[in-house]
């Protein structure tokens, strides 16, 4: 199956509805008392039935068996894979910064090339998320993974995802997000034969486009450009591992056939392809710059208006023309925890040390910003309209302070001595 030649159905959040084969989606009806063809009709949920209707999401999914008959599921290894609550370590205040995730020596797939950094939360109480970096070097093969605990948000850095999932097939590259839903199943494929990145577990309620205000109707991320699959299905009758992520641990089960077999559906459980490279980055055109959550691609809100269990934003490239104003992101301490990752280029706020693939965290309340270089850059460059054009970075913000795994911590990927980037502000302090 072709790659850029993939069929999707865009918008985000609204109802898609997608067939293989003419005449397989029942037309009217849920659950009719035989489904066309022979096939099994199954609903996902993932939000409980009663939610609002606006929050609501559920696909009806119709497929060649159904996902009930399995064997018991057994636990396997979890590698380097955690789920919250995070205590391998104590919560660090210390800002932490690592080089990327160094690729595999051995065969390894997406799912074993999954390393949790830290996180927050619970799983269990579906709050708070799991950042993970992946680096992997071979295609999933005769298996398949799905977390009950909470949805992946896929940024691939290096190497192309081929994401077969129930519902259909995403195609990723470096410079787009791959969303899938909680409890979907998907197989990663790798047409390039390796691949880096990072995952946003998001342990809590489904991400969202985030209300717009007095921004109006449109901006930022567009609903339109979100693509979902459409319907592929695998007809095999060879063993397939389904590996499941429940309550942080791993655990898997032999089918006797390809659960990837949903030959139509409809509804709005479903994964999504987005190309960061179409956010609509709006700013300041005339003094200061907004608050970083301008940038805001998708939320996933918690149970208090306005404060986010996750964020997910993006710095694409934009025009700063800001008049008598330091426009690299100023200095803070934040309530809220960061994570970024850069996907490609440089970020406007640090000279070096920041590569792409790498990572920081910039826990609660710890103070960060411009690197001396940056802020003595930044301080007498003429502020003339400047085009940031040359990276793609990203932050994860969460609203708990973000946990790291002993890996995070002890891994020869940390940069030692973070904290010299800040060395030689000196004082300009002058009456
Ligand atoms: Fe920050």
């Amino acid at each position: 199956m072709g790659g850029k030649d993939l069929d999707y159905s865009p918008g985000f959040g609204n109802e898609h509805s997608s067939e293989a084969v003419s005449g397989a989606l029942p037309v009217g009806r849920n659950a009719p008392q035989r489904a066309p063809f022979g096939l099994y009709a199954e609903q996902l949920s993932g939000t409980a039935f009663t939610e609002p209707r606006a929050r609501n999401r559920r696909s009806w999914l119709y497929r060649i068996r159904p996902s009930a008959a399995h064997p018991p599921f057994r636990r396997v290894d979890n590698g380097w894979l955690r789920g919250a609550p995070f205590r391998d370590v104590e919560p660090d205040p210390n800002r932490l910064r690592w080089s990327p995730l160094p690729m595999p020596d051995e065969p390894t797939d997406f799912v074993q090339g999954l390393v949790t950094v830290g996180g927050n939360g619970d799983v269990l109480r579906r709050e708070g998320i799991g950042i993970h970096w992946y680096a992997a070097n071979r295609s999933m093969e005769r298996r398949v993974f799905s977390s009950s605990d909470g949805e992946f948000l896929i940024v691939p850095q290096r190497g192309i995802l081929l994401i077969r999932t129930e519902l259909g097939v995403l195609q990723a590259e470096p410079g787009h997000v791959a969303l899938i839903p909680r409890g979907v199943r998907f197989r990663v494929e790798l047409p390039e034969g390796t691949a880096r990145g990072y995952v946003c577990e998001n342990y809590g309620q489904p991400f969202q486009l985030p209300d717009l205000g007095p921004i109006g109707a449109n901006g930022l991320a567009n609903a339109r450009d979100f693509l979902a699959p459409v319907a592929a299905y695998e007809d095999g009758d060879e063993e397939t591992e389904v590996i499941n992520k429940f309550g942080g641990n791993l655990w898997a089960a032999v089918y006797g056939h390809s659960p990837l077999d949903v030959v139509a559906w409809h509804g709005n459980h479903v994964p999504y392809l987005y190309d960061l490279r179409t956010f609509n980055v709006l700013g300041s055109i005339s003094y200061d710059h907004p608050d970083p959550s301008i940038f805001t691609v998708l939320t996933s809100p918690s149970d208090t208006p306005g404060l986010a269990n996750a964020d997910f934003v993006v710095f694409a490239p934009r025009w700063l023309v800001g008049e008598d104003t330091f426009r690299p992101p100023y200095f803070h301490r934040n309530v809220m925890s960061e994570f970024m990752g850069l996907v490609e280029g440089a970020y406007d706020a640090k000279a070096e040390g920041f590569v792409p693939g790498g990572a920081s965290l910039h826990n609660m309340m710890s103070a960060h910003g411009p690197d001396r270089t940056t802020f003595d850059r930044a301080s007498t460059a003429e502020l003339v309209p400047q085009k940031i054009d040359d990276g793609l970075a990203f932050m994860f913000e969460t609203r708990w302070p973000v946990v790291p795994t002993e890996f995070a911590l002890g891994g020869s990927h940390r940069q030692e001595g973070y904290d010299r980037v800040w060395e030689g502000l000196e004082r300009h302090f002058g009456l």
